[in-house]
């Protein structure tokens, strides 16, 4: 779904004197890909895909929760989705150095890492599961 952002830059003057507002439109597009049939990821399971040249973990946690983050850890690249996940807690434990990753939010609830990872929004349609780029 396309989406845009719009900014408007009142008070300048034209040629004539007068103000004038300036729109700046900046569109950008969503990618929607399957990754799988829901009943190929159950809970406690984790796909990888490659999409838009990067790797995007899809992981399924209790209660349902379908959560995407990129593959790379923030602190210092590390394969994220290889390591410990724990369906409960929706979180990923990046196998390198230990930081622990909410998959909800893609933040690190624990150093060394400090900043998030990408997140993405996974959706299941008609028994699909679709991630959104
Ligand atoms: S690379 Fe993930 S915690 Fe260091």
């Amino acid at each position: 779904m396309p989406r845009s952002l719009k900014s408007d830059h009142a008070g300048r003057n034209n040629e004539d004197g007068n103000d004038r507002a300036e729109e700046l439109t900046i569109a950008t597009q969503t990618e929607t890909i399957t990754v799988c049939r829901l009943s190929e990821l159950p809970e406690g399971q984790m796909r990888l895909v490659e999409a838009d040249g990067r790797k995007i973990g899809v992981f399924h946690c209790t209660g349902g929760g379908l959560y995407a983050i990129e593959d790379r850890c923030s602190h210092d690249d590390g394969p994220l989705a290889e390591g410990e996940f724990d369906l409960g807690s929706c979180t990923v434990e990046c196998p390198r150095h230990g930081s622990l990753f909410d998959l909800r939010t893609g933040k690190p609830r624990t150093l060394p890492a400090y900043r998030p990872v990408d997140t993405f929004e996974v959706r299941v349609d008609d028994d699909e599961v679709k991630l959104e780029l």
